[in-house]
């Protein structure tokens, strides 16, 4: 794709986009009186201008027919809630739907699912991991492993990348799988690094896990949404999300998980268990003695809240219409547009360096851009003029170009902005 850095390029781009109506259903927050170059959609999603009535509609039902929305009267009976986000979060993810489910909220079901896959033994019992991984992520496998009266510093394989780079190699994380070989009892990373927007192969890695005889997860939260996944032709045996950044579901919206079908029907795994994982065909006998539901259901703990699936599904709705290919594909040149005026801004100057791979088959929407020097003063004045991105210490800018909202002006006008600002 050959760029032009001029806004008349941009707008061309914009008028050419198929995709440029959805901006129009979503919310755009204003700075100064003017709509925001918005480039957090990695942090929060933008609200969909249909969330509101899908939540009025349950609020509705509840006030029109309290308890009994559970089961009749109400348009989606909450019972059931969860499988009406089933089929779009299957779509998403690449899976079956048996081997998805939405509940609670990430680090909850990163804490479930390790229950049940982190499962240490005398002779297996290490974690590959990565050693920038999201703190929530950090505090969850040292809580496991002392969970089960281990010592994290013996347990713990944290992958740096080498000296001077700033991603970590696949061939580096495949050395360190067979290098822990028959110890490894789970590899888990995420899909997109929060930090530096690398994205791994999920793939290769997760073949190499299984190979050591280990399972393998995936953090996605900074993968729903924005890449198409395949996880069950991948082989992957569990992973998890979130739902309020590029599913732009709402801020702390319900999780998701993915577990693969080939645990569906197998109750001897263990797992803490709640009513709502369940056989649902007895659910409401009340007995003793848990009978999980087959595949990922049988994982949850508690009953759906409702409120906030409601405006999940509106988000979701709109990703079943425009389908995660065709976002994919205005989400390479949006991304390599920016990167594209990134570099010509940068020119020989040491002003900053994008960490984020420069292989677009390595990241999704986000360029992470380290500055060298005066980062934070550069990242207020963007703000002030109008730029809402995400700010990470030391020295980081996170800019994420959504495909679902963000246009090719939109690119433009951040990268001028900045220009502006870097302009002594
Ligand atoms: C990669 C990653 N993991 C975990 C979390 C924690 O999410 P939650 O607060 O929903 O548990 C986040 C939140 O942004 C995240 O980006």
């Amino acid at each position: 794709m050959s760029y032009e850095n001029s806004l008349e390029f941009a707008q061309r781009m914009d008028a050419d986009d198929p995709l440029r109506s959805y901006r129009d259903q979503f919310h755009i927050p204003k700075i100064n009186g003017r709509e925001a170059y918005y480039f957090v959609g990695n942090s929060l999603g933008l609200q969909p201008k249909s969330a509101r009535s899908f939540v009025e509609q349950e609020l509705s039902d509840w006030e029109n027919y309290a308890v009994e929305g559970h089961f009749k009267g109400a348009e989606r009976p909450w019972m059931y809630y969860h499988k009406f986000l089933k089929e779009s979060l299957a779509k998403l993810v690449g899976a079956k739907p048996m081997e998805v489910v939405s509940m609670n909220q990430l680090t909850v079901n990163l804490h479930l699912l390790m229950v049940s896959f982190y499962r240490p033994t005398e002779g297996r019992y290490k974690i590959i991991a990565e050693s920038g991984a999201f703190p929530s992520d950090q505090y969850m496998f040292e809580s496991q492993i002392k969970h089960h009266g281990l010592n994290p510093d013996e347990v713990l394989i944290e992958l740096k990348p080498r000296e001077g780079e700033n991603n970590l190699r696949t061939e580096d994380i495949l050395s360190a799988i067979s290098e822990a070989g028959d110890q490894l009892a789970v590899v888990f990373l995420s899909g997109v690094q929060y930090y530096t927007g690398q994205f791994f192969d999920i793939p290769t890695i997760t073949k190499a896990g299984h190979e050591a005889g280990a399972y393998v997860g995936w953090d996605l939260a900074h993968a729903m949404g924005n890449l198409p996944l395949h996880l069950h032709d991948w082989g992957v045996d569990f992973a998890t999300w979130c739902s309020y950044k590029y599913l732009n579901s709402g801020p702390g919206n319900v999780s998701g998980i993915f577990v693969h079908e080939r645990f569906a029907h197998d109750k001897s795994i263990p797992r803490f268990a709640g009513w709502w994982g369940h056989n649902e065909d007895t659910r409401f006998q009340m007995t003793k003695g848990f009978d999980p539901m087959p595949g990922a259901d049988g994982w949850q703990v508690s009953n759906v809240n409702v409120l906030s699936s409601a405006a999940h599904l509106a988000s979701l709705e709109i990703f079943d219409e425009v389908g995660m290919e065709a976002l994919r594909e205005k989400s390479l040149k949006l991304t390599g547009y920016m990167e594209f005026l990134i570099q010509e801004l940068s020119g020989d100057d040491d002003i900053f360096e994008v960490l984020t791979p420069s292989d677009p088959t390595q990241r999704g929407c986000q360029l992470s851009i380290f500055f060298h020097q005066n980062g934070r003063a550069l990242f207020d004045e963007l703000t002030e003029k109008g730029v809402l991105a995400d700010w990470r210490e030391p020295n980081v800018i996170r800019v994420a170009p959504v495909p679902l909202y963000n246009s090719f002006e939109d690119v433009y006008q951040f990268v001028h902005i900045l220009k502006t600002a870097l302009t002594p």
